[in-house]
C-alpha cells in the first residue's frame, strides 16, 4: 500500500508534507508533487499535513482521482527527490480548491 498525492496539489504545491516525511519518498515536478509508492511506508504522516488535502491512501482515493496512482508512480521514477519543505507556488492560495487543474499538470 502507499499514500498517492492527487489534482488538488497541482499548482499549489505547499510542500508541508515534505517535511514529515520519515523516509523521504516524494519527488518534485514543475508545479506538482508525487509519492514513490514503492518507498511509502505507509505512516500517513502526510495526509493530515498537506493544507490542500491532496493526499489519500491508495485505498481511498476518491473515482475521479484514481488516474493519480499510476501517474506518482511513472512520474516518481522521472522527478527528482525533494527532501525539505519550500515556499508554495506564488498563487497557491488562488487555485487551492479549483477544479479540473489536471491540464496544467507540467510534466
Ligand atoms: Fe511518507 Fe508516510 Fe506519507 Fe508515505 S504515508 S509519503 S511514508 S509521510
Ligand atoms: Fe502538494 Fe499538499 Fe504536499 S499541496 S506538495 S501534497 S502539502
Amino acid at each position: 500500500m502507499t499514500f498517492v498525492v492527487t489534482e488538488n496539489c497541482i499548482k499549489c504545491k505547499y510542500t508541508d508534507c515534505v517535511e514529515v516525511c520519515p523516509v523521504d519518498c516524494f519527488y518534485e515536478g514543475p508545479n506538482f508533487l508525487v509519492i514513490h509508492p514503492d518507498e511509502c511506508i505507509d505512516c500517513a504522516l502526510c495526509e493530515p499535513e498537506c493544507p490542500a488535502e491532496a493526499i489519500f491512501s491508495e485505498d481511498e482515493v476518491p473515482d475521479d482521482q484514481q488516474q493519480f496512482i499510476p501517474l506518482n508512480a511513472e512520474l516518481a521514477e522521472k522527478w527528482p527527490n525533494i527532501t525539505e519543505k519550500k515556499d508554495p507556488l506564488p498563487e497557491a492560495k488562488e487555485w487551492d480548491g479549483k477544479p479540473d487543474k489536471m491540464k496544467y499538470l507540467e510534466k
